[in-house]
């Protein structure tokens, strides 16, 4: 592929008043070396080449918000208490001394266990009913103290995100975890008002958790929610089956001060509703713009060949071509797309797409997922 051919990945692009050189966003990816919860020097040179290699807008590894049982693997990095806000601050100032701009995934790990470890945190893990998935009990049903504690514990990290000089904040609201257990019906159980029949009546948790992030870091702050339909619970789970009940999941959260929704899918070629706009229709991150008005990000086995629930089993993937992600970003389906193993692999993958030298594009290895390079 020459370097024209993908001109429109490399147009800029404004999240309210943050420029972004490119349309590229590294996916935020769990790498869970961060001793002590306490990420350091080994994470600000990691995001540091990211950011020299290219990438327009960096996204963290899920890092945890400040709940007793936030976290399910002893390597993720927590987002509260001075050292690890200390380790986060090194990261930025590194990522910006480059040229970068970046923002932490927050997040909550709720009932889901980690692919990785068995390890538990010491204090009851916690989730909307107590249920990992349907028929999975897997710790506490949340009071609603635990739950008024949580959003708190959402906005101080915003807070904290933008004090130390962040250019976005991401909330993890997908793959099954705490936000996305209370989105859907297979966990969230509940009879008060954060349960209930409908998508918007469980979307409630998120929006209160938008709400207060969104009052905490001020208007103009660009806010990002990521999404998905799948769980790792369930891949074939879906929160929103028709457009209408899609409209009725994002509505409320872009109302409640999202700006930009990250649409996560395994691959970005499947189309959403295919029975409405055919198998070459709009992805999940293309109905979300379409019904939204949101700006949206998509993400999904871009230039490789196998997705990634796989790389956890240890399995590569071989690097295929861009044609048809340029086909989509070019009928401005969605604004900005993830990558995410590829730039484990390979922290300069961004600069060699936009200097045309796809023949340097590696494939991902699993074994990559070893070390923090
Ligand atoms: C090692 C690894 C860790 C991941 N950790 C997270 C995470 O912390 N938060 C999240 O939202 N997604 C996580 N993901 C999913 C990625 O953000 C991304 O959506 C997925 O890898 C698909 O993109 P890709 O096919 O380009 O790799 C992870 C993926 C990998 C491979």
């Amino acid at each position: 592929m020459t370097a024209s051919a993908t001109d429109v990945l490399f147009k800029p692009f404004r999240i309210g008043s943050l420029d972004l050189p490119n349309r590229i966003v590294m996916a935020p990816m769990t790498r869970a070396f961060a001793a002590e919860g306490i990420p350091g020097e080994a994470q600000a040179a990691y995001y540091r080449r990211r950011a020299e290699g290219g990438v327009g807008l960096i996204l963290s590894e899920g890092t945890v918000i400040d709940r007793p049982a936030s976290r399910n693997d002893p390597g993720i990095p927590f987002f509260h208490g001075e050292p690890a806000l200390g380790g986060w601050k090194q990261v930025i100032d590194a990522v910006h001394g480059a040229g970068g701009r970046m923002g932490p995934q927050l997040w909550h790990t709720g009932a889901t266990k980690s692919f990785m470890t068995e390890w538990v945190p010491d204090a009851p893990v916690e989730s909307p009913s107590g249920y990992d998935a349907p028929d999975v009990p897997r710790g506490e049903a949340m009071s609603e103290e635990a739950i008024a504690d949580s959003v708190a514990a959402f906005a101080r990290a915003a807070a904290d995100a933008k004090r130390l000089g962040f250019d976005v904040v991401e909330l993890h609201g997908a793959h099954g975890y705490l936000i996305d257990q209370f989105f859907w019906s297979g966990s969230n159980l509940r009879t008060d008002r954060y349960g209930g029949a409908t998508i918007r009546e469980r979307s409630r948790f998120a929006a209160e958790v938008v709400a207060a992030v969104r009052e905490a870091v001020g208007p103009g702050y660009p806010l990002i929610l990521r999404l998905s339909q799948w769980k790792q619970q369930d891949y074939a789970a879906r929160l929103a089956e028709t457009p209408d009940l899609m409209a009725d999941w994002l509505q409320p959260l872009v109302e409640a001060g999202v700006d930009v929704l990250h649409c996560s899918q395994r691959r970005f070629w499947e189309p959403e509703f295919p029975e409405i706009d055919g198998e070459n229709g709009l992805n999940f991150a293309g109905w979300a713009k379409k019904l939204t008005g949101a700006t949206t990000i998509s993400v999904g086995s871009v230039g490789l060949s196998g997705d990634f629930m796989a790389a956890f089993g240890g399995e590569g993937s071989s690097s295929v071509g861009l044609d048809r992600l340029v086909e989509r970003m070019e009928r401005d389906e969605f604004d900005l797309i993830a990558v995410g193993r590829a730039l484990i692999t390979d922290p300069d993958w961004v600069s060699k797409v936009r200097d045309g030298n796809a023949g340097e594009l590696k494939g991902f290895d699993a074994a990559a997922l070893g070390e923090l390079v």
